[in-house]
């Protein structure tokens, strides 16, 4: 049990410190929108509230699933916690798996809750883990614990092929997701970690009552890059190095699902690291954008450190929706964008 502790600070202490960002394209940088030199909008009107899942929010955004388990990951949840409820956004707990093996994991998680009794707050489990004598009472106990309002199930392959010990029985599982979705009072939540959902398996997991997607994609944080440098042997450093860019960049898995999904709350997530960004993912069919590695840092210092960084980057979504022409999210949403290339 120390093992998952040891290894969820290893995360942080990697992430704060060592290059993990994809060397590729998340894809924004392709796409533009219209400038509008007249807008007729007060840049002092312009509102970025929105509704996910029957809950107000703010803005369209949700700190993504990180990281629980130890003090410091409980401080870091704190910190997080407290911006979100202050700047009435959502937030999603990193992997619960630490907390169902060992209870002196559970205050780090509950401390969300705590800190925002009544906003949004999504808890996380891994699918693998349903191949791993995990089942429906591992997911009530996860959702229980931080009262959660939707539970996320994570998807990644990529990271247990390179963990050492990682848990890398990826079969039949689409089954077991079904039963989870259906026995929780609360809607369950698909995501990837950092490699992107093809339009087939969003459409798969949609069948299986999935009820909103977060594609993170490719382009942001590498999950391969994190784990290479967790690994001593050259073999797994090198398997790392290989798919350190893997995955399909998070504005292609965007664009695929919403064509073949109009309607599924999407979460456009991996590589979004600006307000314009996340304009742009707004306009390209996501209901929500989400940000992990990019309040790291902030999360780690205090929670004064989180609203700027979150503010910050809500001024510069606000200032995109102004320079489209776009009074709310609604009307960015139907913003058309063009490609720079011209395709
Ligand atoms: C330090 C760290 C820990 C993470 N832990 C989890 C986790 O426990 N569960 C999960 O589903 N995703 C986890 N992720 C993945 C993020 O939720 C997100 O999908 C991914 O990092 C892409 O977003 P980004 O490019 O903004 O970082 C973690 C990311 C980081 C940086």
């Amino acid at each position: 049990m120390a093992d998952i502790r040891k290894r969820k600070d290893d995360h942080i202490d990697i992430a704060l410190t060592k290059p993990v960002t994809m060397t590729r394209s998340a894809g924004f940088d392709d796409w533009e929108f219209m400038h509008q030199a007249l807008p007729e909008l007060d840049l002092a009107d312009v509102s970025l509230e929105t509704h996910f899942l029957g809950h107000a929010l703010s803005a369209p955004i949700l700190v993504s699933s990180m990281t629980g388990g130890t003090e410091r990951s409980g401080d870091i949840n704190r910190h997080l916690a407290e911006a979100v409820r202050e700047l009435g956004l959502a937030m999603a707990v990193g992997s619960q798996r630490v907390m169902l093996e060992d209870p002196r994991a559970l205050p780090s998680f509950a401390i969300v809750r705590e800190v925002g009794p009544t906003m949004p707050v999504f808890g996380n489990l891994g699918a693998v883990q349903l191949n791993y004598g995990m089942g429906i009472d591992q997911f009530q106990r996860a959702r229980e614990a931080i009262r959660a309002d939707g539970m996320f199930i994570h998807l990644n392959p990529l990271q247990e092929a390179i963990q050492p010990e990682g848990n890398t029985n990826f079969s039949r599982l689409l089954d077991k997701i079904e039963t989870v979705a259906r026995a929780l009072p609360v809607p369950l939540l698909a995501k990837e970690v950092g490699s992107g959902i093809a339009p087939d398996l969003a459409v798969e997991l949609t069948k299986r009552q999935v009820k909103a997607i977060d594609v993170s994609g490719a382009g942001g944080t590498s999950w391969a890059q994190i784990e290479g440098m967790r690994a001593t042997d050259p073999g797994r450093q090198r398997l790392a190095q290989i798919f350190s860019n893997w995955g399909i960049p998070t504005v292609q898995s965007l664009r695929l699902c919403r064509d073949r999904l109009p309607t599924l709350p999407l979460i456009a997530s991996g590589g979004i690291r600006n307000g314009l960004d996340a304009a742009k993912a707004l306009a390209l069919g996501a209901n929500l954008i989400a940000m992990a590695h990019p309040l790291l840092e902030p999360a780690s210092q205090s929670t004064e450190a989180v609203i700027a960084a979150l503010q910050q980057f809500m001024l510069e979504l606000k200032v995109s929706m102004f320079l489209a022409g776009a009074a709310t999210i609604a009307d960015l949403q139907a913003k058309p964008l063009w490609r720079r290339d011209g395709q």
